[in-house]
């Protein structure tokens, strides 16, 4: 059975523009996410405190972070990878940040230069001076359905890490599609093993679409009792450590899916088209939201 209500966890500004080439500029990423802000969307998260030398484009994310309108309600997490990202992150505002490992270990080398179990350590500091500072940490898992680098990744794999990130104290562990790999089957499967270590409801699911089945995969997870689904506006984003890969599942898509289906989302689906609209024009690109180019045409 599907859940009455789904919370949607924007992360179009984050991963939907830290892949873009250009850099966008501040005011341009600040009026994204103050016009996401007006949608009714419950989490927005907003930049990532990484290495500028890793990633050029969240490099300003103090300005974005500290130029945004706070609407009451919203929540603006942003990435910390370390102890370093953490601190600026608080330094800069941050209320809630976002840990992020990966179920493979070339992947988290290529992403985050350390091994899985070093990586853990830093997160482990990171939940520390979280605790301390009163601040929500959620977790991500990357390459749950595959890696670029290892191929095939084991469900068991993925439960372990899981596992290890939410025994840390992330209240929500978001199981990433990295790459866009996974099927409805899949998905199912590794599902099944995560459950196993982490309540369903803390779990979330982040599908990129470059196989397209980010909707039918979100659509499985949702029918096994997840109800927090991560995307991105006018399907924008990749990760520059996966090459190829292509965005989050579109925000627009999920919500008219999830509004068919009767599931509650709180989102105006017009004003959220607006912001795909304002960010493409930005952008210059077409958007990969199907419900977008369909109302378009019709
Ligand atoms: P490193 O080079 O191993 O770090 O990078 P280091 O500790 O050796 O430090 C090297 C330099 O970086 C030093 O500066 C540090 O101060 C600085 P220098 O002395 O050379 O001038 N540094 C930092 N600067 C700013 N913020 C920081 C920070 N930490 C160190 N937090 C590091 C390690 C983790 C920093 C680097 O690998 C990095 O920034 N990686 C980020 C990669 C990234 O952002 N990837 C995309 C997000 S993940 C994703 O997209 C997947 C997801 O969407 C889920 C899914 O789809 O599966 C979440
Ligand atoms: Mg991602």
């Amino acid at each position: 059975s599907l859940p009455k209500q789904v919370k949607i966890v924007e992360v179009g500004p984050r991963d939907g523009l830290q892949n873009e080439k250009n850099i966008v500029p501040t005011q341009v990423k600040i009026s994204l996410i103050n016009m996401l802000s007006e949608t009714g969307l419950p989490v927005i998260e907003a930049t990532s405190f990484v290495s500028p030398k890793w990633v050029p484009q969240m490099a300003d994310h103090t300005e974005v972070l500290q130029g945004i309108q706070k609407f009451p309600g919203v929540s603006y997490p942003v990435l910390t990878p370390n102890l370093k990202g953490f601190q600026a992150a608080v330094a800069a505002g941050a209320k809630e940040v976002s840990i992020f490992g990966a179920a493979s270990e070339l992947f988290t080398k290529k992403n985050i230069n350390c091994s899985i179990e070093e990586s853990l350590q830093r997160f482990s500091e990171v939940m520390h001076a979280a605790g301390a500072a009163g601040i929500a940490v959620r977790g991500y898992v990357s390459c749950v359905l595959g890696c670029p680098y290892e191929g095939k990744i084991a469900p068991a794999k993925v439960a372990e890490v899981s596992k290890k990130m939410y025994s840390m104290g992330c209240y929500e562990i978001s199981l990433g599609d990295t790459i866009g790999v996974g099927t409805p089957g899949s998905m199912k499967e590794m599902l099944s093993a995560v459950m196993k270590e982490v309540p369903v409801g803390a779990l979330a699911v982040h599908c990129h679409d470059t196989y397209g089945q980010a909707l039918a995969n979100t659509l499985v997870a949702l029918q096994m009792g997840v109800s927090v689904v991560d995307s991105s506006v006018a399907g924008l984003g990749g990760c520059p450590y996966a090459q190829g890969a292509s965005g989050n599942v579109a925000t627009e898509d999920l919500v008219y899916m999830l509004h068919g289906l009767g599931i509650h989302t709180g989102v105006d689906l017009q004003k959220l088209m607006e912001a795909g609209v304002f960010i493409c024009k930005a952008l210059n690109r077409r958007t990969s939201s199907k419900v977008v180019q369909a109302s378009s045409r019709l």
